[in-house]
């Protein structure tokens, strides 16, 4: 069924969200952290932090995921004004791709300049191993998915735009001098991510086909977030942390459980790697 948008319906409930946000906080948080399954306690470290659940922000989607807190949190992160949202939409809740730009269009609204997206993800690459972190030089998103569809926002960005470098160089590059500095380079890999709209975890012929495609990672968020960040001009970067080998590469059987657990057991590493990688960010 072709989805019609009411342009200033939707326009105005974004103004109304982020005037709510913008009420409650002291500063404009220059970095978002869209934070993945599991990986959210890097958001234990925000400091001078002011927590606003979603469920408060008139208009905001609620997080349904397992896993995932679904607040906002603002405050310093290693001295730099952030935002943290602990939680995040996807598409497999049952949200259209235009609700799921609603998040990353209310960042823009706020004054963010540079989006850090984290996700769990499964491991097609051969060569990598679970624990090891992803930046994302690219994904491929073969579902015909754009939260981009419907009318456009001219406000916001052009109605036909370049996703060449939607994850910037710049970033990818300064991901990987703060694994150096960590000395987990071994651990650190750059490749593409391949999204599948979930919620059941992909065939073994998938990932093969995936592989062959060029699929280095595979998982169920991220590239919403991305696209909508790429058309208002936010700059974002992207980490996978791969939680498990993707279906049909070991004999594992696939589950929230395993991934929630290997998170828990390699999350420290990654977590220093965001860490650093923040403070060494320049505004
Ligand atoms: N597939 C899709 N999403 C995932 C996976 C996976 O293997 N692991 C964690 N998120």
């Amino acid at each position: 069924m072709l989805q019609h948008f009411d342009f200033n319906k939707s326009w105005k409930e974004l103004e109304e969200a982020s005037a709510y946000l913008r009420g409650k906080i002291k500063e404009t948080p220059k970095i978002a952290l869209i934070l993945g399954s599991s990986l959210g306690s890097l958001a234990d470290e925000i400091e001078d932090r002011v927590e606003i659940p979603y469920r408060e922000v008139p208009h905001m989607l609620t997080s349904t995921a397992p896993g995932h807190k679904g607040i906002f949190i603002f405050g310093h992160f290693r001295g730099k004004p952030v935002v943290a949202m602990s939680g995040r939409f996807h598409y497999y809740e049952g949200y259209s791709e235009s609700e799921l730009a609603f998040p990353v269009r209310l960042l823009k609204l706020l004054g963010v300049e540079i989006l850090v997206l984290t996700n769990a993800a499964g491991c097609v690459n051969e060569s990598w191993k679970v624990g090891d972190v992803m930046i994302i030089t690219d994904h491929i998103n073969l579902m015909g998915l754009s939260p981009m569809r419907g009318t456009n926002f001219e406000q916001l960005g052009e109605r036909f735009f370049d996703v060449s470098e939607m994850y910037d160089p710049n970033l990818q590059l300064q991901v990987f001098k703060a694994a150096r500095e960590l000395g987990s380079d071994d651990h650190t890999h750059c490749g593409v991510y391949f999204f599948m709209p979930g919620p059941h975890y992909e065939t073994p012929a998938e990932i093969r086909a995936i592989r062959i495609l060029g699929g280095d990672a595979v998982g169920m968020s991220t590239v919403t977030e991305a696209l909508t960040a790429a058309h208002c001009g936010i700059k974002t970067v992207g980490l996978s942390f791969l939680t498990n080998m993707a279906a049909g590469m070991d004999d594992e059987k696939l589950s929230d459980a395993g991934v929630v657990q290997a998170a828990a057991k390699n999350g420290p590493r990654f977590q220093r790697l965001m860490a650093r990688f923040i403070e060494n960010i320049k505004l």
